[in-house]
C-alpha cells in the first residue's frame, strides 16, 4: 500500500519570473505519465529560500532548484520517483 507523496512548487515571485509555472503542467503530465495519479499531490508554495538558484520544488525536507521544462522529467525521475515508490 502506497501512502501518498507532496511536492510543492514554489510560487514566489522570483520563481514566477523565471517561469516557475511553467513546471506545473510538466509534472501533471509526469504524474499522469507514470499512473501516479492520486499518489502524488501537487502544490503550491511560498518562496522555498532558494531564489538565487532558479525555480524550485520541494519533496519531504528536500529543495531542488534551477529547474525548468527541459530538465525536469530527468529530476522527476531520479528524485521524486523513488520517493513515491517507497512511500
Ligand atoms: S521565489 Fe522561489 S525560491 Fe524564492
Amino acid at each position: 500500500m502506497h501512502g501518498l507523496t507532496t511536492l510543492y512548487i514554489c510560487m514566489g515571485s522570483a520563481c514566477h519570473q523565471r517561469r516557475g509555472h511553467r513546471l506545473l503542467p510538466a509534472l501533471e503530465a509526469l504524474i499522469r505519465q507514470h499512473g501516479l495519479a492520486g499518489r502524488l499531490v501537487l502544490k503550491g508554495a511560498f518562496c522555498l529560500d532558494n531564489c538565487q538558484r532558479g525555480c524550485s520544488i520541494k519533496c519531504g525536507d528536500q529543495v531542488f532548484t534551477g529547474l525548468n521544462e527541459q530538465n525536469v522529467a530527468g529530476l522527476f525521475e531520479r528524485e521524486i520517483l523513488p520517493r513515491c515508490q517507497s512511500n
